[in-house]
C-alpha cells in the first residue's frame, strides 16, 4: 500500500483591483521605473484600499480554492491555516474569522507566521496533519496586506511589496497520485531576525519604557544584506529536497521560488543548474507579495496552462525570521475556480 501523503486538490488567487505602477510610486517617492525594473524586475503590484484587511483577501483567495476543490460544505475541511505577516491584529488571529466567513463551521484555524516562507511552513504543516490523520482536507492560505506596513517615504520597501492572497486545499492522499507533496525542507537563523521585521506591538517592543516611534508601524528591510542569504539558502533548501525526494535537477519541470527580487531567481536558477526557462516568474505584475507569494505564481502560471498533470515541482522560499523552507511535489492538474 502507497504512503500517505497530502495531495493538492484545489488552488485560488486573488489580489486587490488596486494596480500601483512603478511610475505611479515615482510621483512621490525618489525612485524611477528603469531603476525598479532592472534591481527588482518588479512592473506594478497591487495594494488593498484603505480598511480592507488580510482575512479580506484570504476569504476570497480561500473561496476560490474551496470552489477549485469542489468543497464548500461545513465539514468538507478539517484545519484552516492562514500564513501570513500582515494579520488582522495581533489578538485574535485572523484564521478562525476567515474559516467563519467561508462557512467552515467550528474548523480548526490557526495563523502561521513566518515571513515570505509561511507558505512552505503551512505547506509542511498541513501535510503532517494530513498524513497524521488528523484532517481529512485543510485550506491552506498565504495572504498579506503589506500596504499599510510601509514607510511612504521609504523607496527601500515601498517599491518591492504587494498586497494579494493564494489559497490550496490539500486532501489526504498517497505518495504515487499526482499533486502528492513528496517532501518539505525547513530551516531559520534568528542570528540574522534584525534583517527585516515590523517592530512595533511586540512583546519586547512593549516590555521597554522607549515611547513609541511613528517608525516602529513600518516595514524595516536591509535588502542588500538579506540578498546573499536569500539565493544561497533557497539553493541549500532546494538541494535538501530534491536529495530527499531523489531527484536531480534536471527532473525538475518548474522552479516555483519566492518572487522578491527576479535578480535573486536567476542567481538560485545559476547555484542550482536550473534552465532560466523552468523558473516561473510573476513578480513583474504583483511584486513581493509575501506568504502569498507562491500560491500567487502558482495560481498564474496554472490558468495560463503552464502546468502539465504529473510535471515535478519545486518551491522554495526565503523570509523574515530568517526562514526557509522548500518543497518537491507533483502536479495533479487541478481546475481553477
Ligand atoms: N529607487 C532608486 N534607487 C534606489 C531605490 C529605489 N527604489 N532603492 C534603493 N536605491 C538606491 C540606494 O539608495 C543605493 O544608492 P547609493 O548607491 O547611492 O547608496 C542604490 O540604489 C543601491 O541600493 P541597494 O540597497 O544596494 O540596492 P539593491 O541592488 O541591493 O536592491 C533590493 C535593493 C531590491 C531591496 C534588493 O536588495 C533585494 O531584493 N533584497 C532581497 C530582499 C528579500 O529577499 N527579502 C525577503 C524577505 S522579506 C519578508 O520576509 C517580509
Amino acid at each position: 500500500m502507497s504512503a500517505p501523503a497530502a495531495v493538492l486538490a484545489g488552488l485560488g488567487s486573488y489580489v486587490p483591483p488596486r494596480t500601483v505602477t512603478n511610475d505611479e510610486l515615482s510621483q512621490h517617492l525618489d525612485t524611477n521605473d528603469e531603476w525598479i525594473v532592472q534591481r527588482t524586475g518588479i512592473r506594478q503590484r497591487h495594494w488593498s484600499d484603505p480598511g480592507v484587511a488580510t482575512s479580506d483577501l484570504a476569504v476570497e483567495a480561500g473561496h476560490r480554492a474551496l470552489k477549485s476543490a469542489g468543497a464548500q460544505a461545513p465539514g468538507d475541511i478539517g484545519m484552516v491555516i492562514v500564513a501570513t505577516t500582515t494579520p488582522d491584529q495581533q489578538c485574535p488571529t485572523t484564521s478562525p474569522d476567515v474559516a467563519a466567513r467561508l462557512g467552515l463551521g467550528n474548523v480548526a484555524a490557526l495563523d502561521l507566521a513566518a515571513g515570505c516562507s509561511g507558505f512552505i511552513y503551512a505547506l509542511a504543516t498541513a501535510s503532517a496533519t494530513l498524513m497524521a490523520g488528523y484532517a481529512e482536507r485543510v485550506l491552506v492560505i498565504g495572504a498579506e496586506t503589506f500596504r499599510p506596513f510601509l514607510n511612504p517615504t521609504d523607496r527601500g520597501t515601498s517599491v518591492i511589496f504587494g498586497d494579494g492572497a493564494g489559497a490550496v486545499v490539500l486532501r489526504r492522499g498517497t505518495i504515487d497520485e499526482p499533486g502528492a507533496v513528496l517532501t518539505v525542507d525547513l530551516g531559520s537563523d534568528g542570528s540574522l531576525r534584525e534583517l527585516v521585521g515590523i517592530p512595533g506591538n511586540g512583546s519586547r517592543h512593549r516590555s521597554t519604557d522607549r515611547p513609541p516611534h511613528p517608525d516602529d508601524q513600518y516595514l524595516y528591510m536591509n535588502g542588500k544584506e538579506i540578498f546573499p542569504h536569500a539565493v544561497r539558502r533557497m539553493a541549500q533548501s532546494s538541494s535538501a529536497a530534491l536529495e530527499n525526494v531523489g531527484w536531480n535537477v534536471d527532473d525538475v519541470d518548474h522552479v516555483v521560488g519566492h518572487q522578491a527580487n527576479l535578480r535573486i531567481l536567476q542567481a538560485l536558477a545559476q547555484l542550482l543548474g536550473v534552465d532560466k526557462q523552468r523558473v516561473v516568474t510573476h513578480l513583474d505584475q504583483v511584486g513581493n507579495t509575501s506568504a502569498a507569494s507562491i500560491p500567487l505564481a502558482l495560481a498564474d502560471a496554472a490558468a495560463k496552462g503552464r502546468f502539465q498533470r504529473h510535471d515535478r515541482l519545486l518551491l522554495t522560499a526565503f523570509g523574515a525570521g530568517l526562514t526557509w523552507g522548500s518543497a518537491a511535489l507533483t502536479w495533479p492538474g487541478v481546475t481553477l475556480a
